[in-house]
Order: C-alpha cells, then sequence, then structure tokens
C-alpha cells in the first residue's frame, strides 16, 4: 500500500518529467479533479523515459538490408511424410499442450468500427462476429480431440472491457470462461516531431497499443505463460483476430513446428506466395542462416522484383501473420535481463492532441506525431531454426482491415465463399459459378461442420441452388 500523499507523488512525477524534458505534460493539470491527477501520475510512474529517450533519438529505420539476404527456405503445402507431421501435431493437441493465442489489441483505426474488431461481423451470410468464429472452430477442436483448449485472448488498455462485456453477453460462445484468459497488452507513449510526448487532454497522455509484438511481454507480465506451465501447454498457436479463415488450431503446421528436423521447435510461421512484387506483405527471408521477416517497406525494388529461373519471385514467401510459439521460447525472450528485446518501429500517424493554448483537442489532417510498435516477427530473429510453411491463401487468409476495397468484409466474404465452395468441390458438389470463375451465391460452413475441407468428404452437402446462400 502508498503511504506517500498525492501531493509527494506528484512532485516526483513533475521532477521525472522535468528531467527528461516533458515538463509541458503538467500543462492544464490545475485544471483537473484529483482523481484524474491520480491517474496521470500512474500513467507517468508506468512510463520508461530512458527508452523513450532512446528511441526519438532514432529515426527507427531498419538500418539496411543485409548483403547475405537470401530468400528462407519453405516447407511446401504437402510436405514429405505429411502423415506423420499431422499426427505429431495431432498427439500434442490430444495431450493438452497446444493452446489458442489470439492478439485483439490493435486500435482497427482503418476498418472504422465502432468497437473492439473481433466483435465486427464477419462471416457473409449470417454475419457471425470475429470472436465467434474463432470460439466455434475451438468448440469443434475440443469436441475432436476431447479436450478443453486453453484460449489466450490478448486485448488493449484501450479494448479491454468492451472485449470481455462482449464475451460476457455472448454467454462466451460456449467456451468455458475458466480456460480463457484475456488480458491488456501494454502501451506507448506518442511523441512530436521534437520528441516530446504529446497530450490527449489535460492530465491525459497519448498512449497507443505497443504493437503485436508487444504481445509477448504482454504474455509473460500477464501471468498467461505461467498459467500455460501450469497447465502443461508447451505452443501457442498464435493468430490476429481479423483473420476468419484462419485455422486456429492446425495438427499439421503444429507437427512441422515441433518435429520437423528443420525446425528448433521455437517459433514456426505460415507462409503464401506472393501475388505481385509490390505487394505489400513482409517477406519471409534468410540472413546468416536465420529466418527474419522483411517488411515490404524495406525490401528493395530490385530484390523485391527478382525471378528465379522458372519465373516466379524469388522472394515470394508472404506473411500472414500466422505462427506457432513455443512458451518456453517467449519465456526466454521475455525474461528479466534478456538480451533479447524486441525492436520497436517507428509509425508516422495522425495522433489527435490537446492544445494548451486554445484548450480543445485537435484532430490533425495530416500525421503529425510517432507511434512505436513491436512486430511479432521480429521474434524470429532469437529463433534458432525457425521453420516456414506454405499454405494457400483461400485456404486461411482472408483479413479485415479496411472499411471497404481490398481486404475489407466484402473481399473477406467472397474468400470465405470461394473456400467454402472449393471443399464442396472436393466433395462431390455442382457449385454454380459466374463467367468469371467466382461462385453465384454465397456459402458459410460452420466449424461444427468442417474444419477443414477434407471432413467434408463421406458427408452429404445440401445441395446449392445458383445465387442463393447457403448455410451449413
Ligand atoms: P494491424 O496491424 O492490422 O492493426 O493489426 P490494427 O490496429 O488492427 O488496425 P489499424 O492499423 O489501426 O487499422 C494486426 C493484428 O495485430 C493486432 C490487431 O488487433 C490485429 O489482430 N494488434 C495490432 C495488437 O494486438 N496490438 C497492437 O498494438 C497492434
Amino acid at each position: 500500500m502508498r503511504t506517500e500523499s498525492i501531493t509527494e507523488r506528484l512532485d516526483a512525477v513533475v521532477a521525472i518529467l522535468e528531467k527528461h524534458r516533458q515538463g509541458h505534460l503538467t500543462n492544464g493539470l490545475d485544471s483537473v479533479g484529483t482523481t484524474e491527477v491520480e491517474s496521470f501520475i500512474e500513467q507517468v510512474e508506468s512510463i520508461d523515459f530512458d527508452e523513450i529517450e532512446t528511441l526519438t533519438s532514432s529515426d527507427g529505420s531498419a538500418g539496411g538490408i543485409p548483403e547475405d539476404l537470401e530468400p528462407a527456405p519453405v516447407i511446401p503445402r504437402h510436405p514429405k511424410g505429411e502423415a506423420s507431421f499431422r499426427s505429431a501435431g495431432e498427439a500434442l493437441i490430444r495431450q493438452g499442450e497446444i493452446a489458442a493465442f489470439t492478439v485483439a489489441g490493435g486500435q482497427g483505426t482503418r476498418l472504422g468500427w465502432n468497437g473492439p474488431k473481433g466483435t465486427f461481423p464477419a462471416t457473409p451470410i449470417t454475419g457471425k462476429p470475429l470472436f465467434r468464429v474463432f470460439a466455434e472452430q475451438l468448440n469443434a477442436i475440443d469436441e475432436r480431440y476431447g479436450i478443453e483448449t486453453p484460449w489466450y485472448l490478448m486485448t488493449s488498455p484501450l479494448n479491454d472491457a468492451a472485449t470481455r462485456a462482449f464475451f460476457r453477453d455472448n454467454n462466451h460462445f460456449g467456451r468455458n470462461p475458466e480456460s480463457m484468459l484475456l488480458f491488456p497488452q501494454g502501451v506507448m507513449p506518442a511523441v512530436d516531431d521534437h520528441g516530446r510526448i504529446l497530450l490527449e487532454a489535460p492530465g491525459v497522455i497519448a498512449v497507443s497499443p505497443d504493437g503485436h509484438g508487444g504481445s509477448l511481454r504482454a504474455l509473460a507480465r500477464s501471468g498467461a505463460l505461467e498459467h500455460a506451465t501450469s497447465r502443461g501447454v508447451k505452443h501457442l498457436s498464435y493468430f490476429q483476430v481479423d483473420n476468419p479463415t484462419v485455422h486456429a488450431i492446425d495438427p499439421l503446421f503444429i507437427g512441422l513446428h515441433a518435429t520437423h528436423p528443420t525446425s528448433s521447435g521455437e517459433m514456426s510461421s505460415k507462409m503464401v506466395p506472393k501475388v505481385a512484387a509490390g505487394e505489400k506483405v513482409g517477406v519471409f527471408c534468410s540472413i546468416g542462416g536465420r529466418t527474419q521477416v522483411i517488411e515490404y517497406s524495406d525490401l528493395p525494388t530490385e530484390q523485391a522484383g527478382a525471378t528465379t529461373e522458372d519465373g516466379s519471385l524469388r522472394f515470394i514467401a508472404g506473411s500472414i501473420a500466422i505462427h506457432v510459439l513455443a512458451v518456453d521460447f517467449i519465456k526466454r525472450i521475455t525474461s528479466a535481463g534478456s538480451e533479447t528485446a524486441m525492436p520497436f518501429h517507428h509509425a508516422r500517424k495522425k495522433v489527435p492532441f490537446w492544445d494548451p493554448k486554445s484548450g480543445e483537442t485537435v484532430t490533425p489532417a495530416d500525421p503529425n506525431g510517432t507511434k512505436f510498435e513491436m512486430f511479432v516477427f521480429d521474434a524470429l530473429e532469437f529463433v534458432e531454426k525457425g521453420l516456414v510453411y506454405e499454405t494457400d491463401r483461400v485456404e486461411e487468409f482472408a483479413p479485415i482491415k479496411n472499411a471497404e476495397g481490398g481486404d475489407s468484409a466484402e473481399s473477406s466474404g467472397r474468400l470465405q465463399t470461394e473456400r467454402a465452395a472449393r471443399w464442396m468441390e472436393a466433395a462431390g458438389s455442382e457449385i454454380a459459378r459466374n463467367d468469371d470463375g467466382t461462385v453465384h451465391g454465397q456459402i458459410e460452413v460452420t466449424s461444427e461442420t468442417a474444419l477443414t475441407g477434407t471432413d467434408l468428404v463421406g458427408q452429404s452437402c445440401p445441395d446449392f441452388a445458383p445465387g442463393s446462400d447457403l448455410v451449413f
């Protein structure tokens, strides 16, 4: 219990701010109440000012591309020994060694949805929210393997309460709340072009979530890693909240990660072949024999466009943010004193700020500040042998990022329908298609019916009437 008075704490905080040339943060503080002052003090106390100074004294650039950059080796979609790797993965699932881990702490600014992204209606016909899509997959996995899959779900301080309320209001979509652990990620202050931390309102520092890479330290800080260990969980199946077609728990991928000779079992990743040189996805590369992701903006045009003898892109392995990470690996790279701290990337953004002159909060028209984010794939740098496995874009990459256009609910819905149609066709159904090859109508297959196309084989699928909506 604290013994200092609020005045003493405030004095200490002011001294810290002065020392780090952030004294302006007390502007307007005399106009707010005691509760607000207390929360301001807590905000300041939680900031690592040395870290901020280090970050603002660099431009955040990646520091050039190394000369020994090579494409990362990729395990093909149907690898040799596929059945035995799948069985190995299934054994781990059955033994309760695998948990699901969803990162849902982002702000979803591009989508512009009023609420956590996971509450967004994602399926093309019934509009199931993203959280429900994953919950139903996990329910089906549990049923199949006779287990109760732990589900770790990272929120942020900005959407934690709303996310919890959503799950509560929906009876956790049939999940046992005891098997779910929600925890907020860390935040970082935003700074202006002079390295001065921005105020959102008097006594309120402008902060934003510290990136999906912040998920690793949030797992450690929240006690989730200990929780996992105490339950015998050894690996986390990591996916992002905005991809409704992800296979939340994929036995083959897990088996490859844990037992393939080219994997150290620390962190493995899925890739899809890039469709064009300029596609805006990170690319799996190998640097000094280690797998790494190079952001599309950092990959020089010459390398991005380079082709192999058969004309395909040399750097073709696009990152789709699906990984499996070992719990022990996350513990190692997040332990106190660890020298494996992940870097922060700098993102120029429009950050609403409070202007002491006008006393108003200003929403800028152009980027006015920098936010700091960690990226989860940067953890690959600390992996001895990072395995990259190829998957199919239609099969498991239909992200919802934007309100319209590419990577929107509409494009994702089309991909979900296309996947369902392919599953049905492989199981012997007739699917009406338009002249351009797209499905004439919409289809939704629930996780209860099938988790993959293989599950439909041998089942009698309902008829699909051209132009109709089919849910089964
Ligand atoms: P994005 O990079 O697409 O960001 O996140 P976003 O916040 O969802 O959307 P924009 O950029 O503001 O429009 C990819 C995934 O990483 C999670 C998101 O929730 C999403 O699942 N994420 C991102 C976090 O969990 N925390 C973060 O700090 C950032």
